[in-house]
């Protein structure tokens, strides 16, 4: 197939659009792949519509091999959402909408309810199963931050599939292979990403591992272990318990004392004043992580109920909200304001302590403290009083929390869970996610089958999602470099891009009989015949990002075209002869 460029729907910009803050979505904006119809909503033009196309072709391909391909609406009726419980958990995310007759809809985020939904119509023995379905679908979801084009959009295109399984055993062998159809899927589609641990969120269920493509501007944190195969979203990683000491060992520690602290409402300050003051006997400085420091949030649920939670963690750490926001979903914590303090008159803001915190105190505020703050570890921390904190204060003697939770930051350089030694994070894009849903909806929605013995169990079952516009731009950012695209072969719009660079009917008639020559060789090519100048074309070729560029121009008169790899940027002059079967063995590699 040969693409004329001089009649080709596509406008190149030489300027990055001004809402456009990620290499991907200028780029993409740039070389006419997309247009912004709304905030978070996206057209595609043909070129970026080929790579999705491709892109998909991929998937549905590997999903073939493991699953059936069926397909859902997209405008979906309540009710079995009521029934699991997403209506409300989805919260504001969920696009709702009325019909004539004041019947309430949604736009589908995903469709596990309807997916059990029809098994439990059509299946009802374990004959059946196992049983993998799987649709590539346009999804909806009102995200409180559309960001960065395609990759966080309102509307985008997801592969769901999801696997039935009569038992754990079933359903753990349905997610290794779609683990192994996911990782064929990634490596065709050319991009570097990271298989990490995940939590399974807002869904339910288990087991659950992303697929993170590796991208500076990721949303994602991971972190990775620099001497064994741990890898995990910050949001998953579980800090062990600190050990603990025996009632004995704690008995002898020293008292726990209050001090006078004026003005230390910050972790430094009362850092300073402590070494300045209250020296350490123990040849030691006082640091922050001595101290504990309680951060208070209100709860906001998706029912509207909001609920107050206090969060104890080493005076080190910053809480991470996105851990935090991690722990208590579907529930979205917001920092307490003045007015929620003003409520709770026992708090000294800027001096709370354990005191006044968790379910049986004065405040009957559920507290829930880092795993570092085990049993006989002595704090400094609030003494609940203006310019007071307590010295020596130590959990499991002096105070206890209601439980423990995984939301302090993690840094580069703490030990891994696994092996102890120092991890190291890195950004990525989640591309991909699969989790062990287990019998979350199959219990809600009612799935059932007979099993051998002829008694009824509820099925087990496995979610598993691809972001599929969102790869277009994921890839994008991954392989882009300062002067434009670099698509990998497998989705790039056209195999060879093909540059008249020159005037003259000689130029015009090589590059005519090579276009035609390499089309007739199965080769898709883009042939920029256009009346710009050499100088335009050579920047258009660079921004569009085809993966091999040949020149046809000056070179011609010594027989020779001009062979460039977009990627490393290899130029090659290749004799007029040889040039097809040149072009056909770079593309074929
Ligand atoms: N707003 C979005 N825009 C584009 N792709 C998305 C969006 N949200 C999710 N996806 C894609 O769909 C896949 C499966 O979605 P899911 O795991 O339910 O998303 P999330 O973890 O954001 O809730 C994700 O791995 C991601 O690739
Ligand atoms: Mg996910
Ligand atoms: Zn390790």
């Amino acid at each position: 197939m040969i693409t004329r460029l001089s009649t080709l729907f596509l406008r190149t910009l030489r300027e990055d659009p001004a809402d456009a803050e990620v290499p991907s979505h200028k780029l993409l904006t740039r070389a006419g792949y997309i247009r912004r119809a709304a905030p978070g909503i996206y057209s595609w033009m043909p070129l970026g519509y080929r790579v999705y196309r491709k892109i998909e072709a991929i998937v549905r391909e590997e999903m073939d091999k493991i699953s059936q391909e069926v397909h859902f609406p997209a405008l979906l009726p309540r009710e079995p959402y009521e029934a699991s419980g997403r209506w409300t958990e989805y919260g504001d995310n969920l696009f709702r909408l009325k019909d004539r007759k004041k019947g309430d809809y949604l736009l589908g985020p995903t469709h596990e309810e309807m997916f059990t939904l029809m098994v439990k119509d059509i299946v009802s023995s374990y004959k059946q199963l196992p049983l993998a379905l799987y649709q590539i679908q346009t999804k909806y979801r009102d995200e409180a931050r559309p960001r960065a084009g395609i990759l966080r959009g309102r509307e985008f295109v997801m592969k769901d599939s999801y696997t039935f399984d009569i038992d754990d055993a079933g359903l753990e062998a349905a997610y290794q292979r779609h683990r192994e159809a996911y990782i064929k899927i990634f490596d065709r589609l050319g991009f570097s990403y990271a298989i990490v641990s995940a939590m399974a969120g807002a869904m339910g269920g288990s087991k659950s591992e992303e697929f993170l493509a590796e991208a500076k501007v990721g949303e994602d944190t991971y972190v990775r272990c620099t001497n064994c195969d741990y890898a995990a979203n910050v949001e998953a990683v579980a800090v062990p318990a600190a050990p603990t000491l025996s009632a004995g060992e704690i008995a002898k520690l020293p008292g726990a004392r209050v001090h006078d602290t004026p003005d230390t409402p910050t972790i430094d300050t009362l850092v300073d004043l402590l070494n300045a003051a209250h020296p350490r006997t123990d040849g030691r400085v006082w640091t922050a992580a001595d101290t504990l420091k309680n951060l208070l949030v209100m709860l906001h649920q998706p029912d509207g109920t909001v609920l107050p939670l206090a969060i104890g963690v080493p005076g080190d750490r910053e809480v991470d909200m996105k851990r935090l926001e991690a722990q208590v979903a579907p529930a979205e914590p917001v920092p307490f304001s003045e007015a929620d303090f003003a409520t709770y008159p026992a708090l000294a803001k800027g001096y709370v302590g354990p005191g006044v915190l968790g379910e049986d105190s004065a405040t009957g505020i559920r507290y829930v403290v880092d795993p570092r703050v085990s049993g006989g570890t002595a704090w400094v921390t609030g003494a609940d009083s203006p310019g007071h904190h307590v010295i020596g204060l130590v959990a499991g003697r002096d105070f206890s929390a209601d439980g423990t939770i995984q939301a302090a930051e993690v840094r580069d350089g703490d030990p891994c869970p696994v092996c102890g030694a120092p991890l190291e994070s890195a950004r990525g894009i989640e591309m991909g996610h699969i989790f062990q849903l287990g019998r979350k909806y199959a219990d809600a929605l009612g799935l059932q089958v007979l099993d051998q013995n002829g008694k009824l169990v509820t099925v087990t079952m496995g979610s598993y999602g691809i972001g599929v516009s969102r790869a277009v731009a994921a890839i994008a950012e991954n392989t882009c470099d300062d002067k434009g695209l670099v698509w990998p072969r497998e989705v790039a719009p056209a195999d060879v891009h093909l540059v008249i660079a020159g005037k003259g009917d000689d130029i015009r008639d090589a590059a005519e009989r090579i276009a035609s020559e390499l089309a007739s060789a199965g080769i898709d090519v883009m042939l920029d015949d256009r009346d710009a100048s050499p100088g335009v074309k050579f920047a258009d070729a660079e921004l569009i990002g085809v993966p091999t560029i040949v020149v046809i121009g000056r070179g011609l008169k010594d027989g020779v075209v001009e062979v460039r790899d977009r990627a490393s940027g290899d130029r090659s002059d290749v004799p007029v002869r040889e040039a097809v079967s040149r072009i056909v063995e770079a593309v074929r590699g």
